[in-house]
């Protein structure tokens, strides 16, 4: 039996839907925990390329799919996934589970994470515009709708017309827009018609989860976004606004933190981030664009350019605690190929001349202090044996092992399932 939580270690994009594929193969559960569609999970396998962004990862190999208590859900883009899943032949009906508690993203959500991001104007976060901040405000203000909520149609009806009205005021008053309002009436037809679709999937994803526990089953904990976008720890204001640390697994997904058995940390071996922020080693230069192109960093959601630059350790080893990882899949490393010198921030230079090791409160005048590291210079992309790896790429993971604080357990030398080296297969799964 083992529950292994999959987490982001920095800004999101580190590659946690290849882990999750890769991963699956000996589970038998995947369960997404928190977010929603604001995440883009890329699987590659044979030359077939597909990107998830509700749906777990877990779906592509037919294993029982859930989408736990903790992730707001918007329907139409899920019956999107759904029937592009179904188009490859997955009878997504067999796999896929839906939590009666999850939070709906409704379609003010969308609406006012726009207008909120134009309002914003220069100071705004660059949100991937799925409506996840507004859909979170509101359940923590106790006033969502849930997926449970559509079952009694006439109890949705009148929660519609309570909170349209609402929602109508605020887009008249607040964001002063003049677009037209919200109806009740095209709102549940459009959402009654969403769940002849999707009723069969809607269970009580807490009981399922932890019967499967208690049978000694496999679970995979599918982490969406990572450590520094997490409301509580990251780079605040400019953060998601769901809990994306392995803890939130439990809350999200509705397990004891008594029955995790492993978190691994996934980690690029170098750093990127999309949308506003501060980001130290952030990289404007040749070096930068050479990231930017090998690593094809555009985000899988939004499309756009990913900011990147080098390996910054005293994130990850943040990472490291404050997610409890016990091993890391380290990413991407075939986009270092092509160079000279790899660096690596290993303490940050206050304004004030201070020499920090561990991270400041804000991120936003420090100034990394770097240690350098000889690269391969050569091809390594798609190697599979460990014993082929280049001497200088050993030694670089030796490093951010010794630097970060964990061990290495997977790497990943191309996008695709097959261009990975797990140290040891037998370790997670005990
Ligand atoms: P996620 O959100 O953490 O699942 O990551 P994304 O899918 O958004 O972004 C990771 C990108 O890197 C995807 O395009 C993957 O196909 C790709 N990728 C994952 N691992 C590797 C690797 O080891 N090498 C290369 N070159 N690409 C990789
Ligand atoms: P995966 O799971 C990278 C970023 C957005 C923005 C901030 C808030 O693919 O790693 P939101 O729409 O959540 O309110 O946007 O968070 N962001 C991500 N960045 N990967 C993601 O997911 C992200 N999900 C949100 O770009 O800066
Ligand atoms: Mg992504």
């Amino acid at each position: 039996m083992a529950c292994v939580i999959i987490v982001g270690t920095q800004w999101g994009d580190e590659g946690k839907g290849k882990i999750v594929d890769l991963l699956t193969e000996r589970a038998d559960a995947v369960v997404r925990y928190q977010g929603g569609n604001n995440a883009g999970h890329t699987v590659m396998f044979g030359n077939k390329t597909f990107v998830t962004h509700l749906v777990p990862s877990g779906i592509l190999r037919k294993t029982t799919s859930i989408l736990g208590n903790g992730v707001v859900i918007d329907l139409a883009e899920l019956i999107k996934e759904i029937d592009v899943l179904e188009q490859m032949d997955i009878a997504v009906e067999n796999y896929l589970r839906i939590s009666d508690r999850a939070q709906l993203v409704m379609p003010w959500h969308k609406t006012f994470d726009r207008l909120g991001e134009e309002q914003k104007g220069t100071k705004k976060i660059g949100t991937t515009g799925r409506g996840i901040g507004p859909a979170y405000e509101d359940k923590i203000g106790r006033s969502g709708i849930r997926v449970g909520d559509l079952l009694d149609p006439e109890h949705f009806r009148t929660l519609l017309e309570e909170i349209v009205d609402k929602k109508n005021q605020q887009l008249e008053h607040y964001y002063k827009s003049d677009e037209p309002p919200f109806s009740t009436e095209l709102i549940f037809s459009e959402f009654a018609n969403h769940l002849k679709k999707l009723e069969p999937y809607i269970c009580d994803s807490v009981m399922l989860l932890n019967q499967l526990v208690e049978q000694g089953k496999n679970i995979l904990f599918e982490g969406a976004q990572g450590t520094f976008l997490d409301v509580d720890h990251g780079t605040y204001p400019f953060v998601t606004s769901s809990n994306t640390l392995a803890g939130g697994a439990c809350a999200g997904a509705g397990i004891g933190p008594t029955r995790i058995t492993d978190v691994l940390g996934i980690v690029k071996a170098y750093t990127t981030r999309v949308g506003s922020g501060p980001f130290p080693t952030e990289l404007f230069d040749k070096d930068g664009e050479l990231l930017q192109s090998e690593g094809n960093e555009f985000g899988a959601t939004t499309g756009r350019p990913r900011r990147c630059g080098w390996f910054d350790a005293l994130l990850v080893r943040q990472a490291v605690r404050l997610n409890g990882v016990t091993g890391m899949a380290v990413m991407k490393l075939d986009v270092l190929d092509n160079f000279e010198t790899l660096k690596i921030a290993v303490g940050y230079r206050l304004a004030n001349g201070e020499l920090r090791e561990n991270l400041p409160r804000s991120l936003e005048s420090v100034t990394p202090v770097y240690e350098e590291m000889p690269g391969w210079n050569r091809k390594t992309a798609g190697i599979t044996d460990y014993e082929q790896l280049p001497p200088e790429m050993l030694a670089y993971l030796d490093r951010l092992s010794e630097l970060v604080g964990a061990p290495v357990s997977i790497i990943s030398t191309g996008p695709k399932r097959e261009e990975s080296i797990v140290l040891n297969p037998d370790q997670l799964w005990r």
